[in-house]
């Protein structure tokens, strides 16, 4: 294989970066970095809870900083949080050494798959309107990925074969 980039998922809450990415990452035989699994594990604790002992800036700080460092290994599938592709100083860091991927999926799925989510801090306070300004709003930043992959009418190795190829064409 010749290059050497990371694979970054980037997309909304509930898009499926997390459970792609490891598929992807047995497939193509690159090691996964899920970065809210690495948030847990350094905090010892659910994203939940840093939202609500710590704060939400105590978590994006963290973010930023982990997101960063493993941004700059080589030849990784990476999962990025759902805002951290919006954080400019990590979206500019994707930008050295990795392809970004946007899986991309209709409002009205990504609504159903987190409105009642208990998993996330970000969206639990929010009517669905909010939900939905959230999602509009973030979708302008996440399209400048290098590619975006309209997920609805595919399965999950359709989606996995795609970003196969689209990484292998670069
Ligand atoms: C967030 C998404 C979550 C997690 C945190 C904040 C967001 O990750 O990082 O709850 O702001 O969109 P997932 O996209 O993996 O759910």
């Amino acid at each position: 294989m010749k290059s050497k980039k990371n694979i970054v998922l980037v997309g909304m809450m509930g898009s499926g970066k997390s459970s792609i990415g490891k598929l992807l990452s047995k497939k193509i035989g690159l090691e996964f970095i899920d970065i809210d699994k690495l948030i847990e594990e350094e905090e010892n604790k659910s994203i939940s809870d840093i939202f609500k002992i710590n704060g939400e800036k105590y978590f994006r700080d963290l973010e930023e900083k982990i997101s960063i460092k493993k941004l700059k290994s080589e030849n990784k599938v990476i999962s990025l949080g759902g805002g951290g592709y919006i954080n400019q100083k990590i979206r500019k860091q994707t930008q050295l050494g990795s392809i970004t991927v946007w899986l991309n999926w209709k409002t009205s799925t990504l609504i159903d798959r987190i409105k009642d989510s208990k998993k996330r801090p970000v969206v639990t306070k929010l009517k669905i309107s909010e939900i939905k300004s959230l999602i509009e709003e973030r979708a302008k930043i996440y399209n400048s990925s290098d590619f975006k992959i309209n997920c609805d009418k595919l399965k999950k190795n359709e989606i996995v074969d795609t970003i196969i190829s689209l990484y292998e064409s670069k």
